[in-house]
């Protein structure tokens, strides 16, 4: 028996496809969903980087990531709030990009909530003395002492709270590909105030 493949007949199962992929993006941290690349625009064009899918909500069509509050990112988003995401499942030879507006939570309640279900490794990520990029004299994980010689604690870890962010973007557009040896498919689905159109589109 030949490996079962994805239907990908209708606009509809394309979308529903989708769906289940960013779910599953978030919910494992095996798949290749769950790290996707996010593109801001920086003083001298694009940006690009990896990041790790912590949210996903089909109703707000929202993604989320976390960052520290001070990376170069945080600055980028906040001079010009469009964004896109890029994804790519090797196996399923899937590529999807999205495009939207991000908005940025420091100290509100999506962020102490996002904060919330942090782990503790995580949590060190936020806990550096000097913001990302600073340029330092020797390899350095940049953690202060209290977290270099013994487990910290998940009470320690809020020592990172001041820093932590999260980006949530609301996505308008979906460009989805997929390659097949039966030959290449791709859709676009865009939403406006009327609502969603979704097509077909030359490979
Ligand atoms: C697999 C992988 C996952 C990453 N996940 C995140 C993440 O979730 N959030 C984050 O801020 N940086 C993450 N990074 C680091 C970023 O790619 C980037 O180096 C860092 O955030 C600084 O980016 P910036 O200077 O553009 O803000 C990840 C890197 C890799 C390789």
């Amino acid at each position: 028996m030949g490996k079962k493949e994805a239907n990908w007949d209708t606009l509809d199962d394309v979308l529903e496809g989708i769906w289940k992929m960013l779910d599953r993006g978030v919910s494992d941290y095996q798949d290749p969903f769950h790290w996707p690349v996010l593109g801001t625009t920086g003083a001298k064009g694009p940006e690009l980087r990896c990041v790790i899918l912590r949210g996903f909500s089909r109703p707000d069509r929202r993604l989320v990531c976390h960052t520290d509050a001070r990376a170069g990112k945080i600055q980028e988003i906040a001079r010009l709030s469009n964004v896109s995401w890029l994804f790519y499942h090797p196996k399923k030879k899937v590529q999807l990009r999205l495009a939207g507006h991000a908005t940025l939570h420091t100290d509100d309640d999506f962020a102490d909530r996002q904060w919330a279900g942090t782990r503790l490794p995580s949590r060190l990520l936020y806990c550096t003395t000097e913001p990302p990029g600073t340029p330092i004299d020797s390899p350095s994980s940049g953690w202060p002492d209290f977290l270099l010689h013994k487990a910290p604690t998940l009470f320690e870890t809020e020592k990172g709270r001041p820093h932590f962010a999260a980006i949530a973007c609301r996505f308008d557009v979906i460009d989805w590909l997929v390659l097949k040896l039966s030959g290449n498919r791709r859709a676009r689905f865009e939403w406006d105030e009327t609502g969603l159109n979704a097509n077909w589109l030359i490979p």
